[in-house]
């Protein structure tokens, strides 16, 4: 199939062009996917995208217009596309439902040490030949008591991980599952999951239910000087509810490798332009704020699996194989 893949990296090419097997044809453009950049997609059979693509509705009736009849997503989160849309004009979505939970998992508690710790004080402190410990007073994880808000994929690995540090893990899903409770969480209602952490961490994918599930209600519950940290959607957190209480120190610390209007920034090299999200700016005025850019999935074995999941979404696709296909449905 010749195949359109948009916001390509040099990483997506060198880990795309490394399989050298794979019968498809890929034509690597920079763009983000939008209506107005679908056009790109003319001549192809698919289209390979990413988290900031936006495939909404009129993106889709677009890229209907050019012959496109899949719709690879390189990512396991879907939040991005009008999966009744699609279904409307015949566009198959299909996704990378995992690829390391351990890259996300890894990279959470990374923000909740370098947080805790303030590595990233210490860092440029010592690089200003400046030693000295005020303001970095950190405090035992063990013994804490975490919160974990969804226990999929991520959520159980993220929870070994801080079982493994001796915590307290107390958990939440409306969808509870065996695996978390052997990795070491007890369920709990949310109410007492606010209530109880010292430390808080989404791993829910981003839907109608838990759009701003951080909210100023929901951060009222929570411990004063609780840490939160989001590797999952930005729109899970109400940014502006959350700097009220980063203002007042009701929130202690914030770990985001997500944030609500990250399309407009992440993945890109802006250092030359203004910054205009005044929310953001914001953001980065807090010493106890910890922001990385959508980084949590970047290791080699996450981008290997990515490729090769997508890869075979795509053979699956051509041979109508649809029991290999990770298709996404719209709810039923
Ligand atoms: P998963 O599908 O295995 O697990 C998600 C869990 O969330 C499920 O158990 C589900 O029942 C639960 N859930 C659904 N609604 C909920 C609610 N209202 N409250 C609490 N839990 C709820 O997904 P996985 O692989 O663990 O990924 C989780 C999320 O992580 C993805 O949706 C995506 O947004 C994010 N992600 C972020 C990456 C990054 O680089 N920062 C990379 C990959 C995923």
């Amino acid at each position: 199939m010749k195949v359109a893949v948009f916001s390509s990296k040099p990483y997506d090419i060198r880990f795309f062009t490394q399989v050298t097997q794979s019968q498809h044809q890929f034509t690597f453009l920079e763009p983000h996917l939008n209506a107005q950049t679908a056009t790109l997609s003319q001549g192809h059979d698919a289209v390979c995208c990413f988290v900031n693509d936006s495939v909404d509705r009129p993106t889709l009736e677009q890229l209907h217009k050019q012959g496109i009849s899949l719709v690879a997503l390189r990512c396991a989160g879907f939040n991005n596309v009008d999966l009744p849309a699609a279904v409307e004009l015949g566009i198959t979505v299909a996704r990378v439902p995992e690829y390391s939970p351990f890259a996300v998992a890894e990279h959470a508690v990374a923000l909740i040490l370098g947080l805790n710790r303030n590595s990233h004080r210490a860092y440029n402190r010592v690089r200003e030949n400046d030693y000295s410990l005020h303001g970095l007073l950190g405090f035992d994880v063990h013994g804490k008591t975490v919160g974990v808000i969804g226990t999929g994929k991520i959520g159980q690995a993220f929870i070994r991980i801080m079982h493994g540090f001796g915590c307290r893990v107390i958990c939440y899903d409306p969808y509870p599952s065996d695996a978390a409770v052997t990795a070491g969480a007890e369920y709990v209602e949310l109410d007492e999951l606010w209530a109880h952490s010292d430390i808080i961490s989404l791993h829910c994918p981003l839907v109608a239910s838990t759009r701003h599930i951080i909210n100023k209600d929901t951060l009222a519950k929570m411990k004063h000087g609780v840490m939160v940290i989001n590797t999952s959607r930005g729109a899970l957190i109400n940014t502006s509810d959350v700097i009220t209480s980063l203002k007042t120190g009701a929130v202690g610390y914030l770990g985001l490798d997500v944030y609500e209007e990250e399309a407009d920034l992440f993945f890109e090299d802006n250092s030359d332009d203004i910054l205009r999200d005044d929310v953001f700016a914001r953001l980065l005025t807090f010493r106890n704020v910890l922001i990385t850019g959508h980084q949590a999935f970047f290791t080699k074995e996450a981008l290997q699996a990515i490729t090769a999941v997508t890869l075979a979404n795509l053979d699956a696709f051509e041979r109508s194989d649809l029991s290999a296909l990770h298709q996404v449905l719209p709810p039923a």
